[in-house]
């Protein structure tokens, strides 16, 4: 019997919640499979070959009954602090591999089964493990680094020992002007050897389990679900028999998600995983037969043997598989998924259906009735009934013939990233030549992701057969099979254009393909294709990367005891790693407490008619529902909406909560909350649409200098543009978690919260219950992952919870999924950008006019500020006399934008440089000479007129040319271009003046409070959170200095309201800025408090003044506080000192585009950054490579799409494409760059945002190169990319042939399946 709550449909899947308790090192971040936070290790038995398998899973999909027998292994179970840690945690937290640490135990556990494999693996093998693992905080780099460490020193980098090898860690310096340069970031010398031997073994009962003789059918009985595991094939047979409709559960990736969000439910499954009669490969002299209960990892490894086996004509099927295999998912769903389950479950975007169709596989079926086999063709991919196996049968295997001498195979694929992403589409294509000949024999051309279902061209085929493999009928066949595969222009998914273009391209590359592989077969009856045209034969390869970070070095004259500016390790980096850290949802339960799921609105914009709770309440476990009428406060405060009220303003919106005893009661229930709408007008979706309404969040602002109009009739030229930015997801991989905890007396509220602004979430939850701020106290511990998502939105989120704390009586936990998060939190604002820029034929810039407008969404929350912020920076690095900036945030009804990383610089200044590119095009110079022109070269003042001197700016701009030979790259990558059709290269540079800190002084102050107990021991806190860039970190070195003291001696346990109150947000790149002038403060403010005992025995120690102190009556704590900053900005002249100091950088990028998919490779990126004094170098660089990717996404791969209607549909990992460590720089280099900045403390920079927009060097690589080979094809030289530069937009701005070829829609004849909305 399965435990009670398996009453509910699904329950009886996912092993993540029946982890024991306290074992909370397994993270839950998507439940999709998706993300690689529950990764954990399965190990089984084999009795055939008594060995152990070893595989790394994602605990959210493997239903908990198909375990018995297994062994599975936690991150508490590789190592802990309470006993021993592993190597692999000792190592990721010291290579600096954890941020937030919300990803890190899936990140160990997916090394640490690689390492179980293969003790001495090779960097390629440590990324591929780490592909299926997401991380938004850390860029990857150190991850990938500290897997490294485990690889044989021969194999781990052909620069080693070059001196610019990352494993190069003998100390060394190099100089940098004045300055002395470090590269080391930690100690390898630390690390305690790996010793693989010492793994804990294998349970021996479950050898005898599983070697037992007699073992029987293994029955789970549920309320409403049966889980039957057959004991034979024969017991499969009579099982499938008797319940035809039962799913086989093998590796449960399609049944699960299809069973969690599609609300599938089935009664009885059979779960045959681990029979042996499914589990075989046999090779013959035609092809090999391969078991359905191979998992893809198994396939991949037996498809291995056979090419290494066989000869390379009869292999190119293997091959063709095993390309894709490599970036089917990542590797923990190619360990689960199986053959038969992926044959069977036929997902239109299936990865090796179409390559099995082409190579003409056949499947082997058995049931009571006896074996038969069927073709694995298009009919069978196309789900048609007659070619379909019957309800009792069951895949036994799958047979794949050999290729031959005249027959070519290939798997092509574009996805939005090139691991772990669902095709856009791709294609399994094989021809067969009558032999000695290019006469096409036969041919099979199979597309995934056009449709449905995967679809065979096969009338397209039919129709070439007998022609000349030549020009003339690939021009045929193109026309051919875009009459015969058509995308309607409204279908699901989108890119209809794109994927019309692709399925042309794709074929494009199969025809040079075979033309090549028939030149290989004879050269004089078959030319070659040209030189020009190899690149486009090949995919990007996947590169383990690697880079150099460096940084200054400490003073030799400083005190060993003395941390500051030493690369420190995160202070909670081993708890990261060991699991042992605990984020809100790790928090034991509490009595009482009840669960809550959110019912949210499905219409934009609509009255409210009924709200019908009774079915909902109706159900097992639920307590209560809970609506506005429930706020005893205020509901709407300051423009937010606790719950919806008579009408919705966007879907999303919160409009009842449901509280029950368990998630699953809860969310069961919130199902079946009725609610009626009558949708009313407007409904404003897009930038556009509500410029057409008026429809604004507040009043314009606007920065002016010198005479704009006058100075556009001096000017040898005029361009105008516009250019669409669209928003971005945070995605931190800590969902919004909140546990409101009710207290006993006074109406207190206790609330621990994951936030970047715990006196706002105080603020609304007063408002909402109606009580003063005193009975409020919010506790964070850590955030997993903020980046301005968790400045606003978790006041909100925590006034909903403590409303339905207070009405209940008992404590909330309300822990959003990933799919509600994304909904109802919004994220970066979408732009739309106008300019119309002056300037001289010689690149000189006169005069700009610059418009914003962001889609604010539908409730104020920080648009304002955001727009105030954006037009502040508008002018970037760059010099303007005659500038004016103007912009307004809009209203529209999707969910409220918020503060992101950057708040509004990365979308703003990505106009800047598009009309900087422009221009540079205009006069034919490069974007980079025009760049050099007009940006700032001495001290100056900015268009709002704050005095600045831009010198570190020119040194990042000028060390980023020259360290990166730009130049030499140049011409390389144009010689490149010359001798290249289909792929090009571009580089870009891009110089960036960024701003820390706030407009406003009052917003810059901090406070903190130190204690110092008798023992000796400190206890520090402050009013900033952890929330992943290390602050607890760096104030603990802040401590360490001022006090004189070890850190050891100093601990910094939580942030709260009830220590610090009032405490401003963590954001704006000044956490540490200004909580460690607070801290400072503190600690010197007790120093000079203690200096009477200290000169009575000045050689005494730490402890002993203290107690000498205490005996003294000396206070031994103390607060600290932090004025804030000056600023003053005065918005009706528009301008003032509206910051309090600046942050300059420069990065390059360069890029290799496939014109014929739109893929883009990032080559290498090189950052230099102004970090003046860095007080921690490894918290600095995590924090800027971090910046960088998550801005790379934000340029490249992110794309949120919404319905016409304004329906979100980006809701999870599959369909949100976040940068995995397949697409960071293969050669990444981080330098930071010496200044001075006397007013924040130790002369530092608050870096914690800078490093984003240094990502949009990708974005105008991606230009440079998509301009070569639009000037190839004689296009207009000017011509727009928009953000995010996805492969679609990549594809369609490179037109060519294909592009040209493609039927158009009329855009007034239908309504596209989604929109844009900058
Ligand atoms: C996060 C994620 C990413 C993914 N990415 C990709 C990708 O990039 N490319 C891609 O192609 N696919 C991808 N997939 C899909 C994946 O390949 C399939 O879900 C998987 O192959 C199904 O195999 P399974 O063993 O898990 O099937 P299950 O879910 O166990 O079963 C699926 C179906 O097959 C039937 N079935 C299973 N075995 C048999 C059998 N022996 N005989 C008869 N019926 C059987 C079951 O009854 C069920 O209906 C992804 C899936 C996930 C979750
Ligand atoms: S929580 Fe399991 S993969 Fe994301
Ligand atoms: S450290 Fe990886 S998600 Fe935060």
């Amino acid at each position: 019997e399965t435990p009670e709550n398996d009453s509910l449909p699904g329950s009886l899947f996912s092993l993540t919640p029946f982890l024991p308790v306290h074992l909370t090192g397994t993270k839950y971040g998507c439940g999709s499979g998706g993300c690689g936070a529950c990764t954990v290790m399965v190990s089984r038995y084999d009795p055939k070959t008594k060995k152990i398998h070893h595989y790394p899973v994602t605990a959210c999909l493997v239903p908990i009954c198909s375990l018995y027998g297994a062994a599975v292994t936690t991150v508490e179970g590789v190592g802990s602090i309470k006993t021993r840690i592993h190597p692999v945690q000792e190592r990721l937290a010291k290579c600096h591999g954890t941020q937030c640490g919300f990803c890190s135990p899936g990140m160990v556990m997916s090394i640490y089964t690689l390492l179980r494999n293969h003790p001495e693996p090779t960097p390629e093998q440590i990324t591929e493990a780490l592909g299926g693992n997401l991380c938004r905080c850390t860029g990857y780099r150190p991850i990938v680094e500290s897997g490294k460490t485990f690889c044989a020193e021969s194999t781990v980098c052909q620069m080693k020992g070059s001196g610019k090898c990352c494993m190069d860690k003998e100390e060394k310096s190099f100089t940098s002007g004045q300055e002395k340069m470090c590269t080391k970031l930690y100690n390898e010398d630390e690390f305690q050897p790996f010793d693989p031997t010492q793994e804990p073994i294998f349970p021996p009962e479950l050898i005898r389990m599983a070697e037992d003789p007699n073992k029987r059918r293994l029955t789970f009985r549920g309320k409403r679900t049966t889980w039957i595991t057959p004991v034979n094939l024969n017991d499969l047979l009579e099982l499938k028999t008797r319940f035809p409709e039962a799913p086989i559960i093998m590796g449960n990736t399609a049944v699960g998600p299809s069973i969690k969000f599609r609300d599938e439910f089935h009664p009885v499954f059979i779960s045959p995983l681990g029979l042996q009669e499914l589990y075989f490969v046999n090779s013959t002299d035609d092809g090999v037969t391969i078991g359905a209960g191979y998992s893809l990892a198994q396939l991949n490894d037996a498809l291995h043997f056979i090419v290494s086996e066989q000869p390379k004509e009869k292999t190119k099927t293997y091959h063709a598989l095993l390309k894709h295999l490599r970036t089917l998912a990542g590797a923990q769903i190619r360990n689960m998924a199986t053959l038969g389950g992926h044959v069977v479950s036929r997902p239109n975007y299936s990865d090796l259906n179409p390559i099995l169709a082409a190579g003409k596989a056949t499947i082997n079926l058995i049931s009571k009735e006896g074996k038969r086999q069927i073709p694995l063709d298009g009919r069978f991919l196309e789900k048609s009934s007659e070619a379909n196996l019957k309800s009792e049968e069951t895949v036994l295997s799958v047979y794949i013939p050999h290729s031959t001498q005249w027959h070519f195979v290939s798997g092509l694929r574009i996805a939005q990233r090139q691991e772990n992403a669902f095709a856009i589409v791709n294609a399994g294509m094989s021809v067969k030549f009558e032999d000695g000949t290019d006469t096409i024999k036969e041919l099979q051309m199979f597309y995934g992701s056009v449709g449905p279902t995967v679809v065979s061209a096969s009338k397209t085929c039919q129709q070439l057969i007998g022609r000349q493999w030549n020009d003339q009928m690939l021009s045929d066949a193109c026309r051919l099979v875009l009459d015969e595969i058509y995308i309607p222009p409204d279908a699901e998914g989108g890119m209809v254009e794109y994927r019309r273009t692709l399925i042309i391209s794709l074929l494009f590359k199969f025809y040079l393909k075979v033309r090549r592989g028939l030149n290989k077969m004879d050269s004089h009856k078959f030319p070659d294709i040209p030189e020009k045209f190899m690149s486009a034969l090949e995919d990007f390869p996947i590169e383990t990367p690697q880079g150099i970070q460096m940084f200054q070095c400490v003073d030799p004259h400083q005190p060993l005891q003395d941390p500051v500016g030493h690369p420190v390790m995160h202070q909670s980096a081993i708890k990261h790693t060991t699991g042992e850290a605990v984020f809100v949802d790790d928090m034991p339960p509490i009595s009482q407490e009840l669960f809550l799921a959110v019912v949210t609105s499905t219409r934009a914009h609509a009255k409210i008619i009924l709200i019908d709770t009774s079915a909902a309440l109706a159900l097992p476990g639920v307590v209560d529902v809970i609506t506005a009428e429930d706020v005893p406060g205020e509901n709407n405060y300051q423009g937010e909406i606790f719950y919806a009220q008579n009408e919705v303003i966007c879907v999303g919106q919160i409009v009842c909560t449901v509280a029950a005893d368990t998630y699953a009661h809860a969310k069961e229930a919130a199902k079946k909350v009725k609610i009626v709408y009558e949708d009313l007008e407007p409904r404003i979706i897009t930038i556009e649409q509500a410029l057409e309404h008026n429809s604004f969040l507040s009043a314009e602002k606007k920065i002016e200098q010198g005479d704009v109009e006058q100075a556009f009739k001096n000017v040898d030229q005029i361009i105008e543009g516009k250019v669409h930015v669209e928003g971005q997801e945070h995605f931190y991989m800590e969902t919004q978690t909140i546990l409101a905890v009710p207290q006993e007396e006074d109406k207190e509220m206790v609330l621990h919260v994951g936030t970047q602004f715990q006196t706002h979430v105080q603020e609304y939850v007063a408002a909402a219950l109606n009580i003063p701020r005193n009975r409020v106290a919010c506790h964070t511990k850590r955030a997993g992952g903020a980046f301005g998502g968790k400045v606003s939105k978790p006041a909100l989120l925590g006034a909903v919870s403590a409303v339905a704390a207070n009405k209940t009586g008992r404590p909330i936990r309300f822990i959003l999924e990933r799919g509600d998060d994304m909904l109802i939190t919004a994220g970066r604002h979408p732009l739309l950008g106008k300019y119309k820029i002056g300037f001289m034929n010689n690149g000189v810039i006169k005069a700009a006019d610059i418009e914003y407008y962001i889609n604010g969404g539908c409730t104020p929350d920080e648009s304002e500020l955001v727009m105030e912020f954006m037009v502040l920076r508008s002018e970037n690095a760059y010099y303007i006399p005659n500038f004016r900036c103007r912009g307004r945030p809009c209203k529209t009804n999707l969910p409220s934008n918020t503060a992101f990383r950057g708040f509004g610089f990365p979308q703003a200044i990505v106009v800047g440089e598009a009309y900087i590119t422009a221009v540079a095009s205009q006069c034919n110079l490069t974007p980079e000479q025009v760049k050099e022109i007009n940006m700032y070269k001495r001290t100056s003042r900015t268009a709002h007129k704050q005095t600045f001197n831009p010198e570190p700016l020119r040194r990042c701009w000028e060390e980023c040319l020259e360290k990166s030979s730009f130049s030499a790259r140049k011409l390389a990558a144009e010689e490149f271009n010359k001798k290249n059709r289909w792929k090009k290269r571009g580089l870009a540079v891009v110089p960036m003046k960024f701003t820390v800190g706030m407009p406003t002084t009052f917003y810059n102050q901090a406070a903190a409070l130190v204690h110092i107990y008798l023992d000796g021991s400190v206890l520090v806190s402050h009013g900033g959170c952890e929330l992943g860039q290390g602050l607890h970190t760096k104030m603990i070195q802040v401590a360490s200095r001022e006090l004189n003291i070890p850190e050891s001696y100093i601990h910094l346990s939580e942030t709260n309201t009830t220590t610090v109150p009032n405490a401003t947000f963590t954001a704006g790149s000044m956490g540490a800025d200004i909580n460690g002038k607070a801290v400072q403060n503190a600690c010197q403010i007790l120093k000079a408090s203690l200096q009477p005992v200290i000169r009575k025995n000045p050689k005494g120690k730490w402890e002993e003044w203290i107690s000498e102190a205490y005996e003294e009556s000396i206070s031994l704590s103390t607060t600290g506080y932090f004025k804030g900053y000056q600023t003053n900005m005065d918005w009706k002249k528009g301008e003032g000192d509206a910051f309090p100091y600046f942050v300059y950088g420069a990065s390059c990028s360069e890029v290799e585009v496939d014109c014929l998919t739109g893929a883009h490779k990032l080559l290498r990126t090189d950052i230099f950054m102004d970090a003046a004094f860095s007080i921690n170098p490894a918290v600095d660089i995590g924090q800027i490579e971090g910046a960088f990717v998550q801005g790379m996404g934000f340029y490249t791969t992110e794309e949120l799409k919404y319905s016409p209607e304004g329906v979100l549909y980006s809701r999870g990992p599959d369909d949100y494409k976040i940068p995995t460590v397949t697409e960071i720089p293969e050669e990444f280099n981080v330098t930071l760059v010496r200044s001075r900045n006397p007013i924040a403390i130790y002369s530092s920079k608050g870096l914690g945002e800078a490093g984003m927009f240094l990502g949009s060097s990708v974005l105008f690589a991606i230009y440079d190169a998509v301009a070569a080979a639009r000037r190839e094809r004689g296009l207009t030289k000017t011509f727009t990319l928009s953000s995010p530069a996805t492969p679609e937009l990549i594809r369609m701005t490179c037109v060519d042939q294909f592009t040209d070829m493609i039927p158009r829609d009329d855009p007034s004849t239908f309504t596209p399946w989604s929109i844009h909305v900058s």
